[in-house]
């Protein structure tokens, strides 16, 4: 079984006060969301494999490590995952990036994949997926399909707030994986958002209503 890890830093909590604040404006917004996604990273990337090489100090040879194997992809889900990616490219700056568009119908809260591309040989690579939102669990379980269709075997989600029930839908449906959220919230209400929450989290990114 993946883990689940709550990633509760004092910074992360903080500038998760910041975001959830209704009179957050858009500017503000994303630039908590991009500078959280930094912090997240770090936490997230922890076990990352290292390989030991020898350099030459200024003084002395000698050995030491650095990050060895899997090439890293940062996988958005459109629109609202674009607000973590430059936080995350700024930790990882070798990372590629590919994009899953996605939207929830309003009505059925059902995802619709509008758009996929990927670099190439993705069994060979570690996927990191990042949404901010993790409602209903139906569009990180539809991204992670859709990476795996496509071969990827190691697959990280990371988002800002989640509810239980995607958590619990996640889980259950790709228990291989690891999550991780800046907060778990309470529940969701009857129109599928995250209460308390932060709102609608692509409206608030990119100033649409
Ligand atoms: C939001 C959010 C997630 C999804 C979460 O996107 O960014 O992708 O909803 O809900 P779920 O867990 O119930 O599937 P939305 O569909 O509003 O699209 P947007 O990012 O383009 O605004
Ligand atoms: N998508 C959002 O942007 N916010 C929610 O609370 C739920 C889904």
């Amino acid at each position: 079984m993946g883990k689940f890890e709550v990633l509760d830093h004092p910074l992360i909590q903080h500038k998760m006060t910041i975001i959830r604040d209704k009179k957050c404006g858009t500017r503000e917004f994303r630039q908590c969301v991009d500078e959280i996604a930094g912090l997240m990273a770090y936490e997230v990337s922890r076990d990352m494999s290292l390989e030991e090489v020898e350099i030459e100090t200024p003084l002395v040879k000698g050995k030491f490590k650095r990050l060895a194997g899997k090439k890293v992809v940062i996988v958005p889900i459109l629109r609202a995952g674009l607000g973590m990616v430059d936080g995350m490219l700024d930790m990882i700056p070798a990372a590629k990036v590919g994009h899953i568009g996605m939207y929830r119908d309003e009505e059925t809260l059902q995802p619709h994949e509008y758009f996929v591309k990927m670099p190439a040989d993705l069994q060979e690579r570690e996927m990191i997926i990042v949404d901010p939102m993790l409602a209903t669990g139906g569009s990180a379980v539809m991204a992670v399909d859709a990476l795996k269709k496509r071969g990827a075997r190691a697959i990280k989600f990371v988002c800002l707030v989640a509810a239980p029930e995607g958590v619990k839908a996640l889980r259950e449906a790709h228990p291989d994986i690891d999550i991780y959220a800046a907060a778990l919230d309470d529940h969701l209400n009857e129109h599928g958002y995250i209460i308390p929450g932060l709102g609608d989290a692509g409206d608030r990114l990119f100033g649409t209503k």
